[in-house]
């Protein structure tokens, strides 16, 4: 029987625990994939020794169910990363940052040895781009910076009512269809007043779990 989007986002946070490491730190992600796989978390019982975040709502839910939450800059270069993405292509490639943390993520995904995407089977795509893609700027740079994006073929859109945690805003650009994910990610993070572009192509997953209705499939580089 078909599942909901819901339901498959439980099965695919559930076999996420599997990935936890038993000693060390645990990188954890945002949106509501991770919200799941955190209560997962919690019901199953799984110890987990010490976690990086990559949001202050991440950090609050990992604290509430006893989670010791480290600043990254006391750590070094972990085993594994886990967090859910807005659309991943064949190469493992992503477009993250619809939940606007895409800074902290790409911080964290860059100090994990592995990481671990966890999504549903519609996230999975051939090309990039149909999710618009998400880039953090520095708020008196954003018209300048929109200005470049469209140079570059998008339709960039303010976030209305959006400041993520580092005091910024996110333009979302609409229209492109990413056929070299590297290269536009170095050319969008080229531009001055770009904090972070939401494509995940230079680090990109190692793992994609993702779930179908006849159960999750895994998926390593
Ligand atoms: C947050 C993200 C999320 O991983 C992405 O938006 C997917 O979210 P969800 O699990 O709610 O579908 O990049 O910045």
């Amino acid at each position: 029987m078909a599942k909901t989007q819901d339901e498959l986002k439980e099965m695919v946070a559930l076999k996420a625990l599997d990935f936890i490491p038993q000693n060390g730190i645990l990188g954890v992600g945002s949106g509501s994939t991770v919200v799941k796989f955190i209560k997962a978390i919690q019901a199953q019982g799984i110890k987990v020794e010490a976690a990086v975040s990559s949001s202050n709502a991440t950090t609050a839910l990992l604290e509430e169910i006893g989670v010791k939450v480290l600043d990254p800059n006391s750590c070094e270069p972990y085993d594994v990363y886990i967090d859910g993405a807005d659309e991943v292509n064949d190469d493992f490639e992503m477009i993250k940052g619809g939940g606007a943390c895409l800074t902290r993520e790409k911080i964290l995904a860059s100090m994990a040895k592995r990481f671990v995407c966890i999504v549903d089977k519609s996230k999975l795509v051939q090309t990039l781009g149909k999710f618009p893609l998400p880039v953090e700027v520095i708020p008196m740079a954003r018209e300048q910076v929109a200005r470049t994006l469209r140079t570059l073929g998008g339709n960039p859109v303010l976030r209305e009512g959006c400041i993520t945690d580092n005091g910024c805003e996110i333009l979302d650009v609409h229209g492109l269809s990413i056929t070299n994910a590297k290269e536009l990610e170095d050319k969008i993070n080229a531009i001055p007043g770009v904090v972070t572009v939401g494509l995940f192509a230079h680090r990109g997953a190692d793992v994609v779990l993702y779930a179908t209705d006849d159960g999750v499939v895994e998926r390593t580089k």
